[in-house]
């Protein structure tokens, strides 16, 4: 939301309030800030890749299971009441894909037969071209027929005839595109191939990894959510934390995120039992991570597996030699040259000549938590230590970072970074505005996960989680972010997580972004319009800033930008009055102009997103401000808002002019 606001003399009356802040920003003395501060991270608490940002429209494509989720045909349904069945045939489609559907030709009742795909909670069906594809094992010949409906009403949105190529004994792969004639009224739709049992000559036709999706993010094949991935955009990230928190854990020793098992033909990837209660299909593997680091102009921060499971099971110092060694491997694939590395030519074989930069490689996640304290100990004894040495031999030039911080009572060894992660209220936000103040030029550290998830005097982790991220949610992370900035010279990055919650299956309610198969639900939290505003005003260098009074309830950092504006960003939290900012930034003087944006909340600081109502709750106002005589900008800042002034440049002493106003 955005207001037209005027500015008036009024201003000027401001600096006799009680609750008046006067501030001067130095011209230098400041550090460098990382260029990295706000990223974003990828967690699979909602539906992660499936069903999630990956943009597979067929739910359970290839009947992948496990122990723990067994292959099944749920999300398949009959068409013409033919008989489905799941297999495990002596010719799979593959060793990573060994069930496959059977669909019974023989007997079935006149008319084409086949199956619907009710997708993940429906599918978005629109005019736009569709990619497609299914492998058939049988003799048929005739044309499948591949289609768009609606599950509520059969109403069909459009058709394609595919010609078969099927033959007995063998696996063929058909791809089609489909361009619906008309968008269909909500998502309740499947997608369904059919075809004559009249063609079939051997009674049935064996089905698998059946395959649908809609244009995706820069059309790139077997990619991303357009919708999602815009919502990203518009934060201006900076880098990615990959594959995920406890997705790479994984549950036991066995099953966890393997990287080599996310590359290359779908049809090779087994998939894997994930530890949020479903399977997941690889399909998101790890060059479809770098993908989107490239598509978004992201700095990968790669975590790797470092023998630590969410059972709190953990490898053995004489057996980790092997994972350390797995670990090396996957940055040689992600950087080592084609023509030269075992990896780098993998790489190149699965369509990525060009080698990617890998600047960042995390080891393990949040290692001080599952199996505590013999598996932190374990970390620090050796686990982190050997990780540390073969990579800093391997790869001196990566920045490493240990999943724990110097907050969690470690000693990092050197060079590796720190990791630290925070689920708390806002008030304990606030409270740890100065807590980076403490680190040490030598203790940087990443701020990997944080979000403020229960409502202050909240109890239990899982007791009273907020339904959504909150309007005073977002003033406290806010705060705690301004408190990373002021020492950006040691904060590598922040990023808030999770990141996706598909509205029909979660286990954590408090998410940055909110969807469904629908695109139109996609939901920008209170917290996302936050991290819009800082995540587009980067301070490349902070400044000393003096204040005549403390921090609280103003919260601030200044700096300035690559190009040289000067930027002021802030926050309010805990006042009944308005604070009135008098600010001066060294080297500007009267009539120099900056552009305040402030984004205020609903009267009820508990008001939030709701994907369903569609309100958005938080009002965006800009504005342009004029230095008065003294050379200040003067501005006055509610309750529980966030803002951020950036300078239209070092303007000259010039004649009085009229405040501006814009849209
Ligand atoms: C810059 O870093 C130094 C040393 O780490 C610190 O004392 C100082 O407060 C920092 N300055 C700013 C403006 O953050
Ligand atoms: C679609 O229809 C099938 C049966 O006709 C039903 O079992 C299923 O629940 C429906 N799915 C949705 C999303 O409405
Ligand atoms: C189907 O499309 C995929 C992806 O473009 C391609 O690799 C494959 O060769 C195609 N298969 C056939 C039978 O054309
Ligand atoms: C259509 O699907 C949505 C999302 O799954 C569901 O909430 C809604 O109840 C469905 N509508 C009907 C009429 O079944
Ligand atoms: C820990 O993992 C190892 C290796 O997979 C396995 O042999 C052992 O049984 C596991 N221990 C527990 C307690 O699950
Ligand atoms: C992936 O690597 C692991 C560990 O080396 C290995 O056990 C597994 O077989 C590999 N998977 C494939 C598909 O090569
Ligand atoms: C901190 O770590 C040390 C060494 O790992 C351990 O002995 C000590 O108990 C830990 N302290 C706390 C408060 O957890
Ligand atoms: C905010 O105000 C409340 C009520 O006075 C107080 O309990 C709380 O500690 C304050 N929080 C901070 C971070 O100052
Ligand atoms: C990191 O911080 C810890 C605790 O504050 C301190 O003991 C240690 O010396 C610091 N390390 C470096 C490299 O500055």
């Amino acid at each position: 939301m955005r207001l037209l606001t005027t500015f008036t003399a009024a201003a000027l009356a401001l600096a006799s309030s009680c609750n008046a802040v006067n501030l001067v920003v130095k011209a230098s003395g400041g550090n460098s800030s990382s260029p990295l501060m706000y990223g974003l991270m990828h967690e699979d608490i909602s539906n992660g890749g499936d069903g999630g940002i990956y943009a597979e429209l067929i739910y359970n494509r290839a009947f992948q299971g496990s122990e723990e989720f067994p292959s099944s045909l749920n999300g398949w349904i009959p068409v013409n009441g033919v008989a489905l069945s799941l297999e495990k045939l002596a010719t799979p489609l593959s060793k990573a894909l060994p069930y496959s559907m059977n669909v019974a030709a023989a007997g079935s009742s006149p008319g084409k037969v086949g199956f619907a795909n009710t997708g993940y909670w429906g599918m978005d069906v629109k005019v736009q071209t569709y990619t497609g594809s299914f492998y058939v094992k049988g003799s048929y010949e005739g044309s499948f027929t591949a289609s768009l409906q609606s599950n509520l009403t059969g109403e069909t949105f459009g058709s394609v005839d595919v010609v078969s190529q099927s033959v007995a004994g063998e696996w063929t792969q058909h791809n089609f595109t489909l361009v619906p004639e008309k968008a269909a009224p909500n998502s309740n739709n499947t997608f369904a191939v059919t075809f004559d049992p009249a063609g079939v000559k051997d009674a049935s036709l064996d089905f698998n990894l059946i395959s649908l999706f809609p244009p995706t993010y820069k059309n790139r094949p077997n990619g991303l959510r357009p919708d999602i991935m815009e919502a990203f955009a518009e934060l201006n990230p900076k880098f990615l934390r990959l594959p995920g928190g406890n997705m790479l854990e994984g549950n036991t020793q066995t099953t966890w995120w393997k990287w080599n098992e996310t590359i290359g033909p779908l049809k090779d990837r087994p998939g894997m039992p994930n530890v949020w209660g479903y399977q997941i299909t690889y399909g998101m593997g790890l060059v479809e991570y770098m993908e989107w680091c490239e598509d978004l102009g992201l700095e990968p921060i790669v975590a790797v597996w470092d023998g630590l499971s969410l059972d709190g099971n953990f490898t053995t110092q004489a057996e980790l030699g092997e994972w350390i060694q797995f670990a090396l491997d996957e940055i040689e694939f992600l950087t080592g040259d084609a023509a030269t590395t075992k990896w780098g030519a993998v790489r190149a074989s699965v369509g990525h000549p060009q080698p990617w930069s890998v600047k960042y490689v995390e080891i393990g996640n949040e290692d001080w938590l599952a199996g505590a304290p013999a598996a932190y100990e374990a970390y620090k004894q050796y686990r982190l230590p050997m990780f540390i040495d073969a990579f800093t031999q391997r790869y001196p030039d990566i920045q490493l970072i240990s999943s724990s911080s110097v907050f969690d009572n470690i000693t990092i060894p050197e060079p590796a970074a720190g990791d630290y992660h925070s689920y708390v209220e806002p008030d304990t936000f606030v409270a740890a505005f100065g807590m980076f103040d403490q680190l040490t030029a030598g203790n940087k550290t990443l701020i990997g996960e944080y979000a403020a998830v229960h409502p202050n005097g909240g109890i239990g982790w899982n007791g009273d989680l907020m339904p959504f991220p909150w309007w005073e949610g977002a003033i406290g992370e806010a705060v705690f972010l301004l408190g990373a900035e002021r020492n950006g010279d040691r904060i590598i990055g922040t990023t808030y997580a999770p990141s996706l919650r598909n509205m029909n299956r979660w286990q954590w309610s408090v998410t940055l972004l909110q969807f469904a198969a629908d695109p139109a639900l996609t939901t920008r939290s209170t917290s996302w319009y936050m991290l819009r505003l800082f995540g587009n005003h980067i301070i490349s260098k902070t400044l000393p800033v003096t204040s005549d009074t403390g921090f609280g309830p103003l919260y601030y950092v200044a700096g300035t930008s690559a190009k040289g504006t000067g930027i002021f960003k802030a926050a309010v939290y805990n006042t009944t009055e308005d604070v009135q900012v008098s600010l001066k930034f060294k080297g500007y003087s009267k009539g120099a102009t900056a552009t305040l944006t402030v984004l205020t909340g609903p009267e009820n600081p508990y008001g939030y997103n709701d994907p369903l109502s569609h309100v958005n709750v938080v009002t965006e106002t800009t504005s342009t401000v004029t230095a008065g005589a003294d050379g200040s900008f003067r501005f006055s800042l509610p309750q529980l808002s966030v803002a951020v002034l950036e300078t239209d440049g070092a303007v000259k002493c010039r004649k009085k002019r009229r405040v501006e106003v814009e849209a």
